[in-house]
C-alpha cells in the first residue's frame, strides 16, 4: 500500500489494536437540523477529543470545527436527496477532490443505496470515486445506506457490503445484524458499524460490543452519543469497550458514574438563583412563553427525523 493512503487509514483505524471510534455529525447533509444536532458546533466541541475521527460534511468542517484540530477528518462528498424528497437513494458525488483536499480530509465517505431505484448510479459514483481518490492516496469509505424498501439483515448487508469492497472502498460503514459474523466474512475490507437510531444507553453499548465481537473494527456512532442526556459520559463508555476492551456492565457503570459526576457537579457549582437571590420572574412577571404563546417546535412541526431516517 502508498505511503499516503496507508497513512491516512492509520489515523481512522489505530494500528496498535485496529480498532476505530468514529463520531458521526454528517446527519444535516439529508436529515437537516437533527434532534440534538441543531448547532454542530456545541455538540462536536466537548466530544471532538474523545473520537480517533469525525465523519461530517465540509459545511460543518468549515463552520463548526476548529482548523487547529489534530482529529482526521472522514469528509462526506455525497448528497442530493432530503428526508423530504421523493427518494433518498438519488445521490450523487457533491464535493471534488482539490477541496477534499484543501480540507485536509483523512477519508472521503459516500453512501451506496444497493436495491434502490438508483443502485447503478450510486455504485459507479463510488468506482469513479476511488479512481479519483487513488491519485492522492486518499482512502474511500463506502456507506451501505439502508432505507424503508432495504433490508437490514445479514444476507442483504453481506451483498451490499461486498458491492462496496469490489468498487474498491477501503472501509465499508454498515448496521449490525443477527449473524453479523457472516457479513464480516464475506467482505475483504475493515467493516465499521453504525449507531442507527437513538436506543437506551445500555443497548447502544451492548450493540457497539456485539459489533466488535463480530469483528468490526469500530464504530462511527452519532444519535447514540449526541442524543444521549450525558454525550461526553457515553463517548467514553463507547471507547471504553472500543479501545479498553470492557464490557457493557463495565462500559455501562462507566456511564452511568460519568453522568452522576456530571449531575453532582452542577449541583456543587451553581447556588440555586431562583430560590435564594432573585424573585422567580417566570411565575410573577412573565407568562410561560413556552407554555402558551409557541407551539413546541420540535413536536409539532418537523417530520419525525427518527422514523424515516435509518
Ligand atoms: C447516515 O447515512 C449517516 O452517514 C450517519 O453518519 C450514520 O448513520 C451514523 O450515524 P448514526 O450512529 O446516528 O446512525
Amino acid at each position: 500500500m502508498e505511503w499516503g493512503l496507508e497513512n491516512r487509514i492509520a489515523s481512522i483505524i489505530k494500528p496498535n489494536n485496529n480498532r476505530a471510534l468514529m463520531l458521526a455529525v454528517d446527519h444535516g447533509y439529508f436529515l437537516g437540523p437533527t434532534e440534538k444536532l441543531e448547532n454542530p458546533k456545541k455538540v462536536i466541541a466537548p466530544l471532538l477529543k474523545h473520537c480517533d475521527s469525525l465523519m461530517l460534511t465540509r459545511g460543518v468542517q468549515r463552520t463548526s470545527v476548529s482548523a487547529t484540530t489534530s482529529t482526521p477528518m472522514v469528509l462526506r462528498v455525497s448528497g442530493g436527496s432530503s428526508i423530504i424528497g421523493d427518494d433518498l437513494s438519488q445521490e450523487d458525488i457533491t464535493v471534488s477532490i482539490e477541496e477534499a483536499l484543501r480540507l485536509n480530509a483523512s477519508a472521503l465517505a459516500m453512501s451506496i443505496f444497493v436495491g434502490s431505484k438508483y443502485e447503478y448510479q450510486t455504485i459507479v459514483n463510488l468506482g469513479k470515486l476511488v479512481n479519483e481518490a487513488a491519485k492522492y492516496g486518499l482512502p474511500v469509505l463506502a456507506v451501505t445506506a439502508v432505507g424503508k424498501e432495504l433490508g437490514k439483515d445479514a444476507r442483504y448487508l453481506s451483498l451490499a457490503c461486498r458491492v462496496a469492497a469490489e468498487q474498491g472502498a477501503h472501509i465499508v460503514k454498515t448496521y449490525y445484524c443477527e449473524n453479523f459474523e457472516k457479513v464480516v466474512q464475506s467482505c475483504p475490507v475493515p467493516i465499521i458499524v453504525a449507531g442507527g437510531k437513538k436506543i437506551p444507553e445500555r443497548d447502544a453499548l451492548q450493540l457497539t460490543f456485539n459489533a466488535i465481537k463480530g469483528g468490526a473494527v469500530g464504530v462511527d456512532m452519532g444519535r447514540n452519543i449526541w442524543q444521549s442526556d450525558n454525550p461526553v459520559a457515553m463517548i467514553k463508555a463507547v471507547r471504553s469497550i472500543v479501545h479498553g476492551n470492557s464490557n457493557v456492565d463495565q462500559a455501562f457503570k462507566l456511564y452511568k458514574k460519568l453522568s452522576s459526576g456530571k449531575k453532582q457537579k452542577n449541583k456543587s457549582n451553581k447556588p440555586n438563583q431562583n430560590k435564594s437571590n432573585k424573585p422567580n420572574q417566570n411565575k410573577s412577571n412573565k407568562p410561560n412563553q413556552n407554555k402558551s404563546n409557541k407551539p413546541n417546535q420540535n413536536k409539532s412541526n418537523k417530520p419525525n427525523q427518527n422514523k424515516s431516517s435509518n
